[in-house]
């Protein structure tokens, strides 16, 4: 269930990681990012990715976003982490998938409007997460129809 948000005060932007941190809890990017069982997020698995969502007859899984070297963005340049949401900007690009190309509901198009000083705070606030080793296949097509 959606919780409502407590916000408080905006921090000041010069103070760059509690400001990214408060846009990425204002964002939500947690809830999404960490596996949960029965609604309740798997401690220490914080932004580690791989919770489920199904779309259609596929099965889609967060990424992980600590900063990893392996499985996570720990090698990701802050430049590359805007360029990524900076992307989806131009609806008129936007792909064109067949029922079984991978599809996401990370919410590319909402976040691509996000200023880059914003999704720049962001990022530096995630890279001081603890890296945490988690593998995930992001996409499986398919994953709900019976094979008979
Ligand atoms: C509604 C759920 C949802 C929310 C909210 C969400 N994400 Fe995601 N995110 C996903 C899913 C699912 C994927 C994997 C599929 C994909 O790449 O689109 C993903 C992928 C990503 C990726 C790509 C990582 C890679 O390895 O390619 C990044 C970076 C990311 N999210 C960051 C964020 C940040 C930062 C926030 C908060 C501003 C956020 N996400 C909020 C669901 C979400």
């Amino acid at each position: 269930m959606p919780k409502k948000a407590s916000l408080g005060t905006i921090p000041n932007p010069a103070d760059t990681l509690k400001y990214g941190a408060y846009l990425v809890n204002a964002a939500a990017c947690m809830d999404c990012h960490t596996q949960n069982v029965k609604g309740e997020m798997i401690a220490g698995m914080e932004f580690a990715g791989g919770r489920e969502f199904r779309i259609g007859n596929n099965t889609v899984r967060s990424a992980n976003i600590t900063p990893d070297k392996e499985t996570g963005i720990g090698n990701w340049t802050a430049d590359a982490f805007v360029q990524r949401f900076k992307t989806f900007s131009d609806r008129e690009k936007a792909a064109k998938v067949s029922p079984t190309d991978p599809q996401t509901i990370m919410p590319w198009y909402n976040f691509s409007g996000i200023k880059e000083s914003d999704l720049r705070a962001m990022f530096a606030y995630i890279k001081t997460l603890k890296p945490v080793k988690n593998t995930v296949v992001k996409f499986t097509a398919n994953s709900f129809v019976k094979s008979e």
